[in-house]
């Protein structure tokens, strides 16, 4: 095989064959494919699509490169949620541990950062000690023991997914229908789940910029996890607006905790209750009742500890990961808040280094914002509109110049 050959046949709108497909993922994981070449790769997939048929065989490729779990025996249902990413969007934190409070198993893997959008995994080890490489066997014990295992892409678990996730992080060649179907469903698909909700977002924050966008998106991950077997079902969310008051790893985790304890922003618990109804099939009254008893923080406690994490930090995570500068942002206008630009607070989060700029990256888990104002909520010049969380004064000034141009009052 000449991979520039097969680049430059996508490149020039080609349809990929089944064993070039596969042979380039498996090169790929092997490397024996270099990563300039999958970037070239991505990006031709980005500017040309792929077939239904070419999506399903990607992702039954990626979904080969590493084992999958697998359950012998009676057991309760196996279920996951997985959101196509948005800006605060920590929905993943607080479900995980509640299914596994409605005697549900839920193995759910994440990703790390992509583009603008935070990653479950950056936030979960924002907690010291958190691990979240497991191997496949102890994941599989530890859902067994307590229904709930929260982890990411290894060299044994859908490592083409994991090289190929952290390389269009950083070659914008995120927002591509058929690279994000294969990357989310062979992650679900390896999990052998039985129900799957997928939080499909759109808008400024979200990789799909319109409804009709995440239609399609919807309809290429329905139709390949019902092609293997799971039962998909779709819920297309707006991401217009960040999700709750905080934006940046260690910040969400606080304000999951407090979710956690019943004390979450409407339209977070909201999304939170209706994906748990959809997968496990009990009332958001019910789910509702579960947050505000604190049995869903006890279950995430647990987590946090079988997963090498220090549960007695939670409550003090926020001064754990304090950021060297804080500063209070303030309203330049007076009125009501028409619009907090998803798009523009997710990209200053970035640049404060909530994200990544190439794959080598740390990011910092302190920074971010949090008090930040809602849409429709009344303002007057002078009043707070959010909190910056920064490394350092000069990167605060910017951060606060930027969420002041993502805000508009009227
Ligand atoms: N989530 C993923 O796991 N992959 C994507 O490509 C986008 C969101």
């Amino acid at each position: 095989m000449h991979v520039p050959s097969l680049i430059a046949h996508k490149r020039d709108g080609g349809i990929l064959a089944e064993k070039d497909i596969r042979w380039l993922i498996r090169g790929f994981v092997a490397g024996d494919v270099t990563e300039a070449q999958m970037s070239a790769l991505a990006m031709a997939i980005f500017f040309r699509g792929m077939t239904v048929t070419e999506t399903a065989i990607l992702t039954s490729a990626m979904l080969e490169s590493g084992e999958r779990f697998c359950f012998a025996g009676e057991h309760p249902p196996v279920v996951d949620k997985h959101s196509t990413g948005g800006i605060g969007d920590k929905v993943s934190l607080i479900l995980a541990p509640l299914v596994a409070c409605c005697d549900c198993w839920i193995p759910m893997v994440s990703g790390r950062g992509l583009g603008i959008t935070g990653g479950t995994l950056d936030k979960l080890e924002s907690i010291p000690g958190f691990r979240v490489g497991l191997r496949i066997e102890e994941a599989q014990e530890q859902l067994k023991q307590m229904g709930v295992v929260m982890m990411g892409q290894t060299e044994q678990f859908c490592p083409a997914d994991k090289k190929l996730y952290a390389l269009r992080d950083v070659t914008g060649t995120v927002p591509s229908i058929p690279l994000i179907t294969a990357s989310i469903m062979s992650k679900k698909l390896a999990e052998s789940l039985d129900r799957l909700v997928l939080d499909v977002k759109f808008g400024s924050g979200a990789f799909m910029k319109t409804r009709s966008q995440a239609e399609e998106l919807a309809a290429a991950m329905k139709a390949v996890g019902e092609k293997m077997g799971v039962h998909v079902m779709a819920h297309i969310n707006p991401m217009e607006e960040p999700l709750g008051h905080a934006v940046g790893n260690a910040l969400e985790v606080v304000e999951s905790l407090a979710t956690m304890r019943g004390e979450g922003p409407p339209d977070l618990v909201a999304l939170v209750l209706a994906q748990t109804e959809t997968i496990t099939g009990v009332s958001q009254e019910k789910l509702a009742g579960m947050l505000q008893s604190g049995m869903v923080f006890e279950m995430f406690s647990k987590l946090v500890t079988a997963q090498g994490g220090d549960a007695s930090s939670l409550s003090d995570l926020a001064k754990i990961q304090a950021a060297p500068v804080v500063r209070d942002v303030f309203s330049a206008a007076s009125g009501v808040v028409l619009r907090v630009d998803a798009g523009q607070v997710g990209q200053a989060a970035l640049e404060l280094g909530a994200g990544r700029g190439k794959a080598s990256d740390r990011i910092d888990p302190r920074v971010g914002f949090d008090a930040l104002i809602k849409v429709g909520q009344p303002v007057a010049t002078g009043d707070r509109i959010a909190r910056v969380h920064a490394a350092d004064e000069l990167s605060a000034e910017r951060a606060a110049v930027a969420l002041l141009s993502s805000l508009s009052v009227g």
